[in-house]
């Protein structure tokens, strides 16, 4: 029978509860909550360590003793076969590694020159780009009709503004989009063999294609960011294998956590009138509203680290090579940092930032173009239909790490 929090008493079964059980599925935050009452982290018997206090969480990432060991430890398959692992192998692209999964010197090298295309000033014109899109989109409605926000509004941001950063095409970006929703497959705990070869040719795919973007970019001349990566390539600051990891990874790692954001926040607000009222109130706060929406139902729960092997966890040395899970959607819910953690507040007073975006070294690269998309979308939603509301029940993914939903019914402007 799946774990309950009255019925449960060690972290095993805590954490089991919250990532597998039905109930911390559908809501993990009661989990959670029980496993902030007794400690900030925790170490199982197989050497696998979890970090949930905030405190905690914001020491691991800024720790240099926690690494990436050039894995996305959230994607290494378990319970499989060696040659099952082999057919993973083969069919993986051979690149040099993924931003978000590699230590220094490489790491901060490669981060320095993606910062280069994301600064505030080169961000500015993706604030019409939002809003042109979300015209778009809407125009194309009936809003006396349901509709899913997921399939309509939701992915379609992020489709127009990431493609636009790495210069996909129009036609292409709604197959990119799915590629991308395809290679998250694999990040699931859950994920069987199947997800994780889909996954797996869905990033060669893309590989393959951001390839051809390249070559494009190559022979002209515009200004545009991955243009600004090939002249850097040309200059010799960057191998070509990297380049094409660096955009693919950009591309993937906005995507979707954007359709997440929005989801969440979307769900929030409809759930919470007053909240939404205060946001239509005050546009000029939308920034403080996507925060607290994120820390709220925070988007990506866990990241995952390797520890190194000096790696300690509140005195406590770690086994080398060990897994360490920092729960960020733990941490955002820590009583002793957030007061009332499991209430919605968008007035909240400013002090500790919710950890949304990871903290330390792998900071989310990609937060100030996410939160200008936040704040675009969920103060014109509400603004535009007040009276919006959901036409049934919205799904969630059954994931624990990827925090979403793949459906939300609504009727814009019901009669
Ligand atoms: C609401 C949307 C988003 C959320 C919740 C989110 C969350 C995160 C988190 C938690 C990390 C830290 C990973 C770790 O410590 O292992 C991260 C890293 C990263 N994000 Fe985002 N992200 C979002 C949007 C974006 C966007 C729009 C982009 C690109 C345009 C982006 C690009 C990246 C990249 C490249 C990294 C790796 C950085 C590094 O390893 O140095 N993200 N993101």
């Amino acid at each position: 029978m799946a774990a309950t929090v009255s019925d449960v008493g060690t972290h095993r079964d805590l954490l089991e509860g919250a990532m597998h059980s039905a109930e911390g599925r559908h809501d993990p935050y009661p989990f959670l909550a029980d496993m902030l009452a007794r400690d900030q982290s925790c170490v199982l018997d197989d050497g696998r360590s979890f970090v949930y206090g905030y405190r905690q969480c914001t020491a691991v990432l800024r720790s240099p003793d926690f690494l990436k060991h050039g894995e996305h430890a959230s994607s290494v398959p378990s319970g499989i076969t060696a040659q099952q692992a082999e057919m993973l192998r083969r069919e993986r692209p051979d690149s040099p590694g993924m931003l978000s999964s590699i230590d220094d010197p490489a790491h901060s090298r490669l981060r320095r020159l993606v910062s280069l295309v994301l600064t505030p000033r080169r961000l500015e014109p993706y604030v019409s780009l939002i809003s042109r899109t979300l015209d778009e989109v809407l125009a194309g409605l009936d809003p006396a009709e349901p509709i899913d926000l997921v399939s309509t509004v939701n992915s379609q941001i992020p489709s127009q503004v990431v493609g636009e950063l790495i210069g996909l095409p129009l036609p292409d970006r709604a197959h990119f989009a799915r590629l991308a929703g395809l290679q998250s497959l694999g990040r699931d705990p859950d994920a069987s063999f199947a997800d994780h070869l889909t996954a797996v040719r869905a990033r060669r795919e893309m590989y393959e294609y951001v390839e051809g973007l390249i070559d494009a970019e190559r022979s002209g001349s515009a200004d545009t960011p991955v243009g600004r990566l090939v002249r850097q390539q040309q200059d010799g600051e960057i191998s070509r294998a990297e380049l094409v990891s660096l955009v693919a990874t950009v591309y993937s790692a906005g995507f979707g956590t954007t359709v997440r954001m929005l989801g969440n926040g979307m769900v929030a607000l409809l759930r919470h009138p007053d909240q939404a009222a205060w946001l239509r109130q005050n546009p000029h706060l939308a920034r403080q509203v996507t925060d607290e929406l994120l820390r709220y139902d925070t988007p990506v729960m866990t990241v995952a680290y390797y520890a190194g092997d000096q790696a300690v966890l509140e005195d406590r040395p770690l086994e080398p090579s060990s897994l360490c899970t920092v729960v960020l959607g733990a941490a955002n819910h820590d009583p002793r940092v957030f007061e009332d953690p499991d209430g919605l507040d968008v007035t909240r007073p400013r002090g500790d930032s919710p950890l949304s975006f990871g903290y330390g070294a792998h900071y989310c690269i990609g937060a100030s173009l996410a939160r200008l998309e936040g704040d675009v979308v969920h103060s014109e939603m509400v603004r535009r239909y007040p009276r919006m509301e959901l036409a049934g029940e919205p799904v969630r993914q059954n994931t624990f790490r990827a925090r979403a939903f793949s459906e939300i019914p609504v009727v814009l402007e019901p009669s």
